[in-house]
């Protein structure tokens, strides 16, 4: 089973299972698919983190995260009076973090991969190459888009207003696909794409070098493990801050007998809130790439650590969050990353998040190569306490420094009940991801809901900072919920829609997919 944020990825994803490839194979065509149809996140342009689990039960992740470049340096988004510039972490040259998904890619598929690398490059190529059709939801994207976020010279996409059943035609992007499918890496890090992309960095004043792009390796690193109830979880470490969060979340729930309280009560939306706010605390403090800086894991772990968190939590009313550096997000940015979740029939399991960071990126179209860059640097902390895109402080441990990853809130990931495979969950979201899978796994765990409802169940969200619960504007409809929550002293925020989980949940070796309905996400099985 394979379910990603679009049809074409996910049938896609399904073609490879059949003709014999393993959840890592179907990644990898995936990933490269959704470049192609779905830009607004998909990318080779951006990064982002792989979690597999075999058939057997060993585990490995790979962090795929851009990269600092080596001209980054901790101020270089500030003025002459250490004023931040405003949108020049996202909407600029300097935006652009070093790009991480092909050798990702290439590296998944060197350490997991069944079948032969261009086998699972040609999907995309054709997609870019003979077209396809656009959805509703992905021509209102394009023609936001369009209309809000000034892009390059050069813009293969963004040529007319778009209506759902259009044909987009990517040659050169097709052209940049075939040199990784002929050359793997040397295909995206060397030669005419490499040059291209240097190209334009170095007529737009963007930092990226030749010697970044020779640099730049992805990381297989340790996943995060630790037990909830009677789950063992597995998700994605440092620099993403996602694992060790959510670790922190499900134990706080554990303790706190939330499996008494009713589903999107007064009571339950608290209890989690907090737990939520205590643990966003940590992750300005405490989080950042952990080549750099010693993120205490092991500390924020810790079950005296975490029962003590807890206590502090007031049953009767919101603990005001300490108001030092009240950050506000824009609710209106479509912000995208995606996640796709893939079971295969071996019984492999691949969890992925990947991301340009704010929708389509930084905008920026590499001119003859036809693709888009990302805004990642914006992830780190530009300035302490100043808020990035998602709200989200941070200190030195996310500081800008040469080569440097920073900081994510990305989630993959898989549980297992009593050995066996049991969940495989992500999101995109920047920080509510870290809710929203905190939330799903909740919804079928403590509230015994099926995969989809879980999945499909309106979402509320507490990052510390600012000191609101960020909720659905579904909960509006209930009023006396509300007024409930006001009473508790919560501030409350209502937004139109947040995340887009893709899930698969396994019942009696039964696969069950989990689509979120609020994008065009799909599951395709055999
Ligand atoms: O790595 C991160 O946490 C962010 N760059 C993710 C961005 C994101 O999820 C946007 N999606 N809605």
């Amino acid at each position: 089973m394979v379910v990603t944020a679009h049809p074409l990825a996910s049938e896609v994803g399904i073609e490879v299972l059949k003709k014999g490839g393993n959840a890592a194979d179907a990644a990898v065509a995936v990933q490269f698919a959704l470049a192609v149809v779905y830009p607004s996140a998909g990318n080779i342009g951006g990064g982002g983190f792989f979690l597999f689990r075999s058939a057997k039960g060993s585990c490995s992740s790979l962090d795929f995260r851009e990269k600092a470049p080596s001209k980054a340096h901790r101020n270089m988004y500030l003025d002459s009076n250490d004023q931040v510039i405003e949108n020049l972490s996202l909407y600029s040259h300097l935006a652009v973090g070093v790009p991480g998904t092909v050798d990702g890619m290439v590296e998944i598929h060197k350490k997991h991969g069944k079948l032969p690398w261009k086998d699972l490059l040609e999907p995309a190529i054709k997609l870019a190459e003979h077209g396809f059709l656009l959805t509703t939801k992905e021509s209102k994207n394009l023609n936001r888009f369009n209309k809000t976020k000034a892009s390059n010279s050069y813009n293969p996409y963004f040529k007319k207003k778009y209506k759902q059943g259009d044909t987009i035609f990517l040659p050169d992007l097709a052209k940049t696909l075939k040199a990784i499918r002929d050359f793997k890496r040397d295909g995206f890090y060397k030669g005419v794409v490499a040059e291209n992309l240097i190209d334009e960095m170095s007529k737009n004043n963007g930092l990226i070098s030749q010697e970044d792009l020779n640099n730049y390796k992805s990381v297989w690193r340790d996943p995060i493990f630790g037990t909830y109830k009677n789950y063992k979880v597995i998700s994605m470490g440092p620099p993403s801050s996602g694992g060790v969060l959510l670790l922190q979340m499900l134990k706080m729930a554990e303790y706190s007998s939330l499996d008494q309280l009713k589903f999107h009560s007064k009571e339950a939306i608290h209890l989690i809130s907090e737990i939520e706010k205590r643990s966003f605390s940590d992750r300005a403090k405490y989080f950042g790439d952990p080549d750099f800086y010693t993120v205490p894991t092991t500390d924020l772990l810790d079950t005296n650590y975490i029962k003590n968190r807890l206590q502090s939590i007031d049953k009767n009313m919101a603990t005001p969050s300490k108001e030092i550096f009240a950050g506000e997000w824009d609710s209106n940015e479509s912000d995208e990353t995606t996640h796709y979740s893939i079971v295969d029939q071996y019984g492999n399991a691949t969890s992925v998040t990947t991301t340009l960071n704010g929708a389509f990126g930084s905008g920026i179209i590499v001119k003859n190569a036809g693709f888009l860059l990302n805004n990642e640097m914006d992830d780190f902390s530009v300035k302490p306490g100043h808020p990035n895109l998602y709200g989200l402080i941070g200190g030195e441990a996310n500081s800008i420094q040469p080569n440097k990853r920073m900081l994510s809130s990305m989630t993959p990931t898989i549980l297992e009940k009593n050995g066996d495979l049991f969940m495989v969950v992500g999101t995109p979201g920047g920080s509510t991801i870290i809710t929203a899978v905190f939330q799903t796994i909740l919804n079928v765990i403590e509230f015994n809901k099926s995969i989809l409802t879980s999945v499909n169940a309106p979402r509320f969200h507490h990052q510390w900072i600012p000191d609101q619960i960020k909720l659905e504007k579904e909960f509006s409809l209930d009023t006396n919920l509300v007024n409930e929550l006001k009473s508790l002293n919560h501030q409350l925020k209502f937004v139109n829609s947040m995340n887009r989980v893709d899930a698969i949940l396994i019942k009696n070796k039964t696969l069950f997919g989990g689509a979120d309905k609020r994008g065009d996400d799909y599951v395709s099985y055999f």
